[in-house]
């Protein structure tokens, strides 16, 4: 599978988030947009008004950290959305709130947070376009990755899912290798990209 990035503009300037985008767009493939409510996780981000306000070719995937997040879907979408990510933790019946999404005309993802098993996503891996394997706690930039979620991710393979497989938190040139090689495909990061001197040379880095 080829090997994509999706920077996660959380730790870009969002004083001037379109020239931040515009600094990583030729070097990636999606942008990854982590919409937080200060409930499901202990941290506020931004939502769909700033969300329809960022210019870009690429693919946006819309990674919901919030309670309810079904509230939000068709916002999401009217503002540019190709990939709705929903937490597994945060939906009562994820079956339908991911045929929900599909309905929407969008891609659907679900999420686990580390204390998650793949238990709890495996009878809803024939809906989903991706699978975002959270390898921090979420809610915050900057963290150390968390090797022992990597089996989580040889797991997902073993059970046959042909989708992709994200990761997202503490993704370096060091980490990101160590998910390929369990079978992830999306690198999701952060802090990595943005607070790189050189931007282009740290994506490059995260496809090895
Ligand atoms: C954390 C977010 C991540 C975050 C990753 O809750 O889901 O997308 O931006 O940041 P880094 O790459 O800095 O760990
Ligand atoms: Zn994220």
């Amino acid at each position: 599978m080829k090997i994509q990035v999706a920077p996660s503009i959380l730790s870009a300037d969002f004083g001037k988030l379109n020239e931040e985008i515009a600094s990583v767009e030729l070097y990636s493939d999606r942008i990854h947009f982590d919409v937080m409510d200060g409930h499901f996780v202990p941290n506020i981000s931004f939502g769909a008004p700033v969300m329809r306000c960022v210019k870009t070719k690429l693919p946006l995937d819309v990674h919901l950290m919030i309670e309810n997040p079904w509230k939000f879907f068709e916002d999401f979408v009217k503002a540019g959305a190709d990939t709705i990510i929903v937490h597994s933790e945060a939906c009562r019946d994820l079956k339908a709130i991911l045929k929900e999404i599909r309905g929407l005309g969008v891609k659907a993802g679900v999420s686990i947070k580390p204390k998650t098993g793949i238990s709890a996503i495996k009878g809803v891996l024939d809906l989903v376009d991706q699978v975002l394997i959270m390898t921090v706690e979420p809610g915050f930039g900057g963290q150390d990755f968390m090797e022992e979620m990597l089996p989580k991710i040889a797991g997902l393979r073993k059970c046959g899912f042909k989708g992709d497989i994200s990761v997202d938190g503490g993704i370096n040139e060091r980490t990101a290798k160590l998910c390929i090689d369990a079978g992830a495909n999306i690198m999701i990061a952060g802090s990595y990209i943005f607070k790189a001197k050189d931007r282009k040379k740290a994506i490059m880095g995260l496809r090895v």
